[in-house]
């Protein structure tokens, strides 16, 4: 007999709470929110799951993959566990094709039902389980727009002869190729058998292969629980170079020995980070290059960082991103954000981090430039969306958007001035103390904003008189813009560049600019902060002397290439092409777009451009472009 609707709704509130309570009371004291792998997450508004009812533990997935027909094929075998004898189980799925589902013990056919599409969250696939089921195999394949893919064809890579794969799925993008609980607060390990042509290699998010075999068959074990977003894959013609006894780096085969050179202080980064904030979690860390249509600099996939190329430029410039992603397996890997509205716990955290570790191994100096562009980068954002834009608050509210919506320097750069100033408030010894016990606690943990700041407030700020108002984390959190009273930057070394860069204008003597050690940082802050508007001259000047057009590290091209958009300097024009139709790194391409399409001109220039390099930019990219043109 079926139990009426509100009395079975009372009955199964009545049983979470008991549950609830009994886990709770295992909590230590000082954490009211926390959720953790064995406490039921909370709701997230970006996934149809209902992991009260039945969660995923472990995901064991078998795919083929084929690049005749861009399309995966997998089965996807999911052990759930399950809540107040709920009998369904729900999956995000995003233009999967779905092809049986049935109970992997006693292979008996289960009834689903695919619910309504939403054009960010997909479709929900509800799957009625039986009595006993705790294995659900679900056999499907992927389609054409499956977003977090991107498939390219020989002619996009290096060597021109082996097509290659890669996968992206944060934020909401892993439902779009593999049928799974997809959201930031579900954790699950898991296992893989991955089927590739002949002379290719596949990796993942896991323990990995070093070389290729004979077969095309590889296999893969994540034994740490990782949420979705954490998923990747990536297959093509790699090679693997050792950089030490747990780092290494996977590219194509003509760039693997300039990646390795360019990433030859990985292993000092590592231990300068388990200095800093513990022991490193997960065994091996490796980065792959992928090819330049990657549409971010770098993604912390657990084991794996998956990176753009465009950071390999011969002198170690940029490897600070490198910093960044392996700050990562910290936060955002080993403590997770529980929502994508507690984004910056992720990137803040992250971002803090990685200037940290570049400060111990290139130099207080060399740190103040890079918190330096942050901070810069921070305040035109506040004023690209506005002091009171409710988007400029920590704390975001994305319901009914897209969680890309809430990727901006806010999350980054806000979240890294708040932990600076309570780091300025509180010290860094007692800064650092408190940090590494809350890596500690909250490892393998999923965490929204409201249980940092109980946990904020017992170990730190409850201890000390008049910390509270000092760290002022309410405001930080919940209220837009910047709060009045925030630590001030400087830079040393940049404030040498000011002073030349203020005497070129004056005189406009070129030599006014001794720029024969300028490091790309510098170079970058120089360009940002000219005036915006400057005659074809000056621009031809520095042109002529710097060859800036020409440039190949693509910071300098960013900033040059929108110096020259600001100004209409059409000398820069056919590098600006060049650049984004062989670059698909969003950061960039998306603000140049921008600023091409607020013009007549422009926007026709742009329409042409695009209509070259649409065709090669990852999904993630090209949604972001098409908003521009529509
Ligand atoms: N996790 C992010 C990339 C990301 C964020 C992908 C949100 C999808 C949704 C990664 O760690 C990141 O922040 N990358 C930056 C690197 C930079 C800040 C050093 C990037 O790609 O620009
Ligand atoms: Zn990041």
């Amino acid at each position: 007999m079926r139990m009426q609707e509100p009395k079975k709704h009372l009955l199964l509130f009545l049983l979470s709470l008991s549950l609830f309570l009994i886990k709770n009371k295992e909590a230590k004291a000082t954490i009211n929110n926390s959720t953790d792998s064995t406490m039921i997450p909370k709701k997230d508004i970006h996934s149809y799951a209902k992991p009260s009812d039945a969660v995923v533990k472990h995901l064991d997935l078998n795919l083929k993959v084929r690049f005749e027909e861009n399309r995966l094929e997998g089965i996807a075998e999911v052990k759930i566990e399950r809540f107040n004898n709920a009998d369904t189980l729900i999956l995000d799925t995003k233009h999967l094709t779905i092809h049986e589902v049935k109970d992997a013990e006693t292979g008996k056919q289960l009834a689903y039902e695919i619910g309504r599409f939403d054009k960010n969250l997909g479709s929900a696939l509800q799957i009625n389980l039986d009595t006993n089921t705790k294995l659900v195999h679900v056999k499907y394949s992927t389609s054409n727009n499956a977003e977090a893919l991107q498939w390219l064809e020989s002619g996009q890579t290096l060597n021109k002869k082996y097509p290659f794969l890669f996968t992206q799925s944060q934020a909401i993008l892993a439902r779009t190729w593999i049928p799974i609980q997809d959201s930031p607060g579900i954790r699950f390990t898991y296992s893989a058998k991955v089927t590739v042509p002949k002379g290719l290699l596949a990796l993942m998010s896991a323990e990995n292969p070093i070389s290729k075999n004979e077969t095309g068959i590889y296999s893969f074990t994540m034994p740490q629980p990782i949420p979705a977003y954490l998923m990747a894959l990536s297959v093509g013609d790699l090679e693997f170079k050792s950089l030490g006894k747990r780092s290494g780096v996977y590219a194509e085969p003509a760039m693997v020995d300039k990646a390795a050179k360019e990433f030859a202080d990985l292993e000092k980064m590592i231990s300068a980070a388990e200095e800093l904030y513990g022991e490193y979690k997960w065994g091996r860390y490796d980065l792959l290059v992928l090819p330049p249509s990657f549409p971010f600099g770098g993604m912390e996939n657990p084991r794996l960082t998956f990176a753009t190329p465009t950071i390999i430029v011969g002198d170690k410039s940029l490897t600070s991103l490198v910093a960044h992603e392996l700050a990562h397996s910290w936060s955002g890997n080993l403590t997770t954000n529980a929502t994508w509205n507690d984004f910056w716990l992720n990137e803040g955290f992250t971002v803090y981090f990685e200037n940290r570790i570049m400060e111990k191994l290139y130099g207080k100096e060399y740190e103040e430039m890079l918190a330096f562009l942050g901070y810069q980068e921070l305040l035109n954002e506040i004023k690209d969306l506005g002091a009171t834009n409710p988007d400029t608050r920590l704390k975001l509210d994305l319901k009914g958007r897209n969680p890309d919506d809430g990727v901006t320097s806010i999350a980054y750069q806000k979240g890294n001035l708040f932990l600076r100033n309570i780091e300025a408030a509180v010290g860094r010894a007692r800064w650092d103390k408190f940090l590494n016990s809350y890596f500690e606690e909250f490892q393998f943990r999923t965490i929204d904003t409201e249980t940092f700041l109980n946990y904020l407030n017992a170990e730190l700020i409850k201890n000390y008189k008049g910390l509270e108002e000092k760290i002022n984390a309410k405001e930080w959190i919940y209220e837009p813009g910047l709060p009045k009273s925030h630590p001030e930057l400087t830079s040393s070394k940049f404030e040498i560049i000011k002073k030349q860069s203020q005497n070129w204008i004056k005189t406009q003597e070129i030599k006014s600019l001794n720029t024969s050690n300028w490091s790309s940082h510098e170079w970058v802050y120089f360009i940002n902060n000219l005036p915006e508007k400057l005659n074809s001259n000056q621009l031809e000047m520095l042109d002529e002397s710097f060859r800036l057009s020409q440039s190949n590290n693509p910071e300098i091209q960013f900033s040059w290439y929108l110096l020259s958009i600001k100004n209409n300097y059409l000398t820069a024009y056919p590098y600006i092409k060049d650049f984004l139709t062989n670059v698909g790194r969003r950061k960039f391409v998306l603000p140049l777009f921008k600023e091409l399409v607020k013009t007549e001109a422009g926007k026709a220039f742009a329409q042409e451009v695009y209509k070259e390099a649409r065709p090669l930019y990852h999904f993630v990219t090209m949604n972001s472009v098409d908003q521009l043109f529509m």
